[in-house]
């Protein structure tokens, strides 16, 4: 296998090995307190056996909260609805944003000039936005698939300058106005709001690691402007109008050419190592040669918060919501004002987050401190239902307030963190104090520390050795109140097989032969308070993943625990990133790398086309409400 087929923990497996030693004892001494396991599920059996549609899969379309009739897991390259849903597309890497852009080449699959005027690649996180009386699309374009984008290249990779700049500029985020038409919607080109924000952008550094030395380099002496951002996973979206684009696996494009440089521990945290990913930066950009460039890599790893509205707007890194592979920023306003933000690192064994500010926030006040003057913490959970929030203060790390921005993983480390099973998206009930994350799947627990040197025992929310499977945790926050130290929790979902396996690797009972699923990434909640969730994992269809099919949607009952499959996916593909129109009459859903590690796809343009992640617009047929 080559390193452009490996997914970014995979390849950080290999080049950057985690130590070896681990308490195994503990661990498995853990792992078997099966009944702490069993007492913090969210739901018992019975619960279930009442719901006979969240067993069968059957269902009255009309008669319940869902609104629709599960759909059948499949390996087709389409993406599959219910009856009465359609879908159309919407917006495809490449696609031009402005009318006096080259249209997309497909036998090269794009230039660097046409490549900064069009939708980059690997769409993720994304927002439906109002600017006034415009609909805008505000998405983060994630990665590059290196061998679709390179494949007239014999290497699959990119080898001239301008492939590799072609691949920078495909990074980002994009700001499209959309419009809906008589033949659906889509781009509106030349729009004033329309913009590219790519890995070469202008940027402000905020908060307290700004102006650090960590952050100086020689082409900013002030540790505080820096160009660009990449590898924008999920998102987030604050009131007052600003979206925010997640910065995940940023050290993949790091590399030196002094391979024998000694990389500080530090790096080594985060992944940065002496060979970048195939990206190849550093041959256009020396700022991606850590031999040369050291402290680039701690310029990213941020939430940057983007004003739509302002085309001319310069983007801010928030330090102060800390410095790992986030995943999303779910912001709740909590009752007394604050602004909460919620935050996963997706890596194994890595940490939960949450940012507290110290200014409240009311409509139409000042907004500029907000994500800037706050507090970190990191989620400490025990077995017996309880968790609690450790502040990532000064004194109980041993770090400046710059440090822990900037090293928070260290800092979560220093106070116990609790290592998890890859934090991804995290999202809070609209119609209640409780938020979920979605712990993807993780090889490594109770197998290997992570990459800190942190033991990952099974038991509590990571309840199973050699996760492959993922699940979604919740946590009610204490007296209602998301500034509270304490909360309870429980698990919500198991995902799992339970027509290859009877034990644990069944997963929970409201997953079942006609609904299983693995690896569950995107979630969100829509306005009916129902929870969405999309899945970024096997879709081999065989062995312990035999009848999941491709990657899917699904929805879940918050009350209940019902959950029902609405959508899948076309060959090879994640299903991530999700939003509404402004009228709910419409679901924008997010599809990304169709076609990758060699599968053949041909979606969304059928024939013999290359695959290009895209966006589609999702209605009833009926033309009501979808979320
Ligand atoms: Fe970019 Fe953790 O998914
Ligand atoms: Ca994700
Ligand atoms: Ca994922
Ligand atoms: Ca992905």
């Amino acid at each position: 296998m080559k390193d452009h087929d490996l997914s970014f923990d995979e390849f950080d497996e290999i080049n950057n090995p985690r130590p070896e030693e681990c308490d195994f004892d503990r661990v498995v001494e853990s792992a078997i307190s099966r009944r702490g396991f069993l007492s913090v599920l969210a739901v018992g059996t019975a619960t279930f056996l009442t719901g006979t549609s969240a067993l069968t899969g059957r269902a009255d379309a009309a008669a319940d909260r869902f609104g629709f009739a599960q759909v059948a897991a499949n390996g087709n390259d389409d993406i599959t609805l219910p009856q009465g849903f359609t879908s159309s597309p919407v917006v495809n890497w490449g696609d031009p944003l402005w009318s006096d852009a080259p249209e997309f080449d497909w036998s090269v699959r794009g230039t660097a000039e046409q490549q900064k005027m069009a939708f980059g690649d690997n769409n993720d996180g994304m927002s439906i936005m109002t600017v006034g009386d415009k609909t805008v699309l505000v998405i983060n374009q994630e990665y590059t698939n290196r061998d679709i984008a390179n494949a007239h290249r014999e290497s699959k990779l990119p080898e001239t300058d301008d492939d590799v700049l072609k691949g920078m500029l495909a990074h980002g985020v994009t700001i499209v106005e959309i419009a809906e038409t008589d033949s659906g919607w889509g781009v509106v080109k030349d729009s004033p709001l329309n913009r590219r924000i790519t890995p070469q952008t202008e940027m402000d550094i905020t908060g307290p690691a700004a102006g650090h030395d960590l952050l100086k380099t020689a082409a900013d002496a002030t540790g505080t402007k820096t160009l660009g951002t990449w590898n924008n996973c999920a998102n987030g979206e604050t009131p007052w109008g600003t979206y925010l684009a997640c910065e995940e696996n940023f050290n993949g494009y790091f590399r030196s050419a002094d391979k024998d440089m000694e990389v500080p521990a530090a790096l080594k945290r985060y992944g940065v190592g002496v060979d970048d990913w195939g990206y190849a930066w550093a041959q256009i950009d020396d700022r991606f040669d850590i031999s040369k460039t050291p402290n680039e890599p701690n310029r990213a790893g941020y939430v940057v918060e983007i004003d739509p509205s302002d085309p001319t707007s310069t983007p801010k890194k928030r330090t102060a919501l800390g410095r790992f592979k986030h995943e999303n920023a779910d912001v709740v306003i909590n009752k007394d004002g604050k602004v909460v933000v919620y935050m996963g690192d997706d890596e194994r064994g890595e940490f939960l987050y949450r940012y507290v500010s110290n200014g409240v926030y009311s409509a139409g006040g000042s907004t500029d401190d907000l994500l800037v003057d706050g507090t970190l913490y990191a989620a400490v959970f025990s077995d017996d239902g309880r968790g609690k929030w450790a502040e990532l203060s000064e004194a109980a790390t041993g770090m400046s307030a710059a440090e822990i921005a900037v090293h928070s993983r260290i800092a979560g480390s220093k106070v116990g963190a609790t290592t998890m099973d890859r934090p991804e998206w995290v999202t809070s009930n609209p119609n209640k104090a409780e938020v979920y994350v979605a712990l993807t799947n993780n090889k490594n627990r109770g197998i290997k520390p992570n990459k800190g040197g942190d033991e990952t025992p099974v038991g509590g929310p990571n309840p199973r050795a050699e996760n492959k499977y993922g699940q979604i945790v919740r946590w009610m926050p204490d007296n209602e109140d998301h500034t509270a130290e304490g909360f309870d929790w429980n698990i919500f979902v198991l995902a799992g097989n339970p027509a290859v396996h009877s034990d644990d690797k069944a997963g929970t009972p409201n997953v079942n032969a006609g609904n299983m699923f693995n690896s569950p990434d995107g979630i969100a909640f829509d306005s009916k308070g129902i929870l969405w969730i999309q899945t970024d994992g096997n879709y081999k269809n065989e062995g312990d993943f035999e009848g999941h099919g491709n990657n899917q949607m699904l929805a879940a009952d918050p009350e209940t625990g019902e959950i029902r499959r609405f959508l899948v996916g076309p060959v090879s593909c994640e299903i991530t990133g999700l939003s509404f129109s402004p009228d709910r009459k419409t679901m924008f859903v997010g599809v990304q790398h169709p076609g990758e590690k060699g599968f053949a796809s041909h979606w969304p343009f059928g024939g013999d086309t290359v695959p290009r992640s895209g966006v589609v617009a999702i209605k009833r047929d009926d033309g009501g409400v979808i979320g």
